[in-house]
C-alpha cells in the first residue's frame, strides 16, 4: 500500500467505496475487505450504512490509527443547526470518537459556503476530525474556499479513464490538497474499453485493475473503488506490484478526452 502524508497523518492511497455497501452482504465485504488489507473506508450520512460501518470496525483487531475514515456531511445538514449534530450522530454510529477526515459531500445552493466552512473548522478543533476536506467542488469553489483562507486537505470528485479532470486536478493540488478519485472504475465500464483491455491482457491483469494503476500512478491522488464482490474487492486491491509504462499511461490518459460523467445529483455544481 502507498500513503500520502498530511501533518501527522498517513492516508492509504487506495481506499473502499461504500456506497450501497450494506445488510448482512456489506458487513461480509467490509470484513473481508479488513482482511485483504484495505484500511481506508469512504461512507456518507447519505449512504446510511455508517452503523454497519461502525458495527464491523468496532470488531475488528486493526489498531485505530491503522484505519482512516472518510464521512460526509449531506448538503441539507451543512447550516448552523444541523451541522455539528448530524455529525455526533455519524460518530455515534461509526462507533468512533472522530473520523480522520470529514467533507462537505456536495456543495448547498441554500447555506451560506462560509458558514459551512466555519462548522467544518469547528468540527476540527473539538476534534471530532483530523482532516477537512470539500466534495463535488468546482474551480469557482474552490477559489472562494482558497479567499476564505481554509486549510482544507481534500477535493472528492469523479475521476477516472473517461473523464478529463486536468483543471480541477491542478486547482486542487495548487491549494495543496490531495485528490480523491471517486468512481474510479466508472461504474464497471472500464471492462468493456478496448485500450484498457488490450493492456490488461498484455499484463495479466484486469482492466479494472489497470484504469486504478493508472489513477495510483499520478501525484497526490487516492482512489476508493466499491465492491461488495469478494474477487472484485482483492484485484481492486492487488494494484501496487505491476506498473504501466509512459506510453501506457498515455494511452489512458487520451481516453479522458470522451469527458463520460456519470453522476448527476440535484446538487451539482455547475461543471466547468
Ligand atoms: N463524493 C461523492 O459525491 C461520491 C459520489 C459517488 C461515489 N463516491 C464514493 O466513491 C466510491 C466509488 O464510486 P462508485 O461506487 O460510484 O463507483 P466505482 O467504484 O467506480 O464502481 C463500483 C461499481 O463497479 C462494480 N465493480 C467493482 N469492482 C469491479 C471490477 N473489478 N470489475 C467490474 N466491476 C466492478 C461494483 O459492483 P460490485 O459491488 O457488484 O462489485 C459497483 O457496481 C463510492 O462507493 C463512494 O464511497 C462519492
Amino acid at each position: 500500500m502507498d500513503y500520502l502524508k498530511r501533518g501527522d497523518n498517513w492516508i492509504p492511497r487506495l481506499g473502499l467505496g461504500t456506497y450501497e455497501i450494506k445488510g448482512r452482504q456489506g458487513r461480509g465485504a467490509l470484513e473481508f475487505a479488513l482482511d485483504c488489507g484495505y484500511r481506508h473506508f469512504d461512507t456518507a450520512q447519505a449512504y446510511q450504512n455508517e452503523a454497519e460501518i461502525g458495527k464491523v470496525l468496532a470488531r475488528t483487531s486493526i489498531p485505530r490509527e491503522r484505519l482512516f475514515i472518510t464521512t460526509k456531511i449531506y448538503p441539507l445538514h451543512l447550516g448552523k443547526e444541523k451541522f455539528l449534530p448530524s455529525l455526533e450522530q455519524s460518530l455515534r454510529a461509526l462507533k468512533q470518537d472522530f473520523v480522520d477526515l470529514l467533507l462537505i459531500h456536495w456543495p448547498s445552493q441554500t447555506i451560506a459556503l462560509e458558514e459551512s466552512l466555519d462548522l467544518l473548522q469547528e468540527a476540527r478543533e473539538k476534534q471530532y476530525c483530523r482532516l477537512i476536506g470539500v466534495s463535488n467542488f468546482n474551480l469557482e469553489l474552490l477559489q472562494r474556499v482558497e479567499n476564505y483562507k481554509v486549510d482544507i486537505a481534500c477535493n472528492q470528485f469523479e475521476y477516472h479513464s473517461f473523464l478529463d479532470q486536468s483543471k480541477l486536478l491542478e486547482k486542487t493540488h495548487s491549494m495543496g490538497c490531495f485528490a480523491t478519485a471517486y468512481s474510479p472504475i466508472a461504474r464497471g465500464l472500464v471492462n468493456d474499453e478496448p485500450v484498457l483491455k488490450e493492456i490488461a491482457a498484455y499484463k495479466r491483469k484486469t482492466p479494472a485493475q489497470i484504469a486504478l494503476r493508472w489513477l495510483m500512478q499520478q501525484d497526490q491522488l487516492v482512489a476508493i473503488p466499491k465492491s461488495v464482490q469478494i474477487k472484485r474487492i482483492k484485484q481492486n486491491f492487488d494494484i501496487f506490484t505491476f506498473s504501466l509504462s509512459a506510453e501506457e499511461m498515455d494511452r489512458i490518459t487520451r481516453l479522458t478526452h470522451q469527458n463520460k460523467r456519470l453522476i448527476q445529483s440535484e446538487f451539482a455544481p455547475t461543471w466547468d
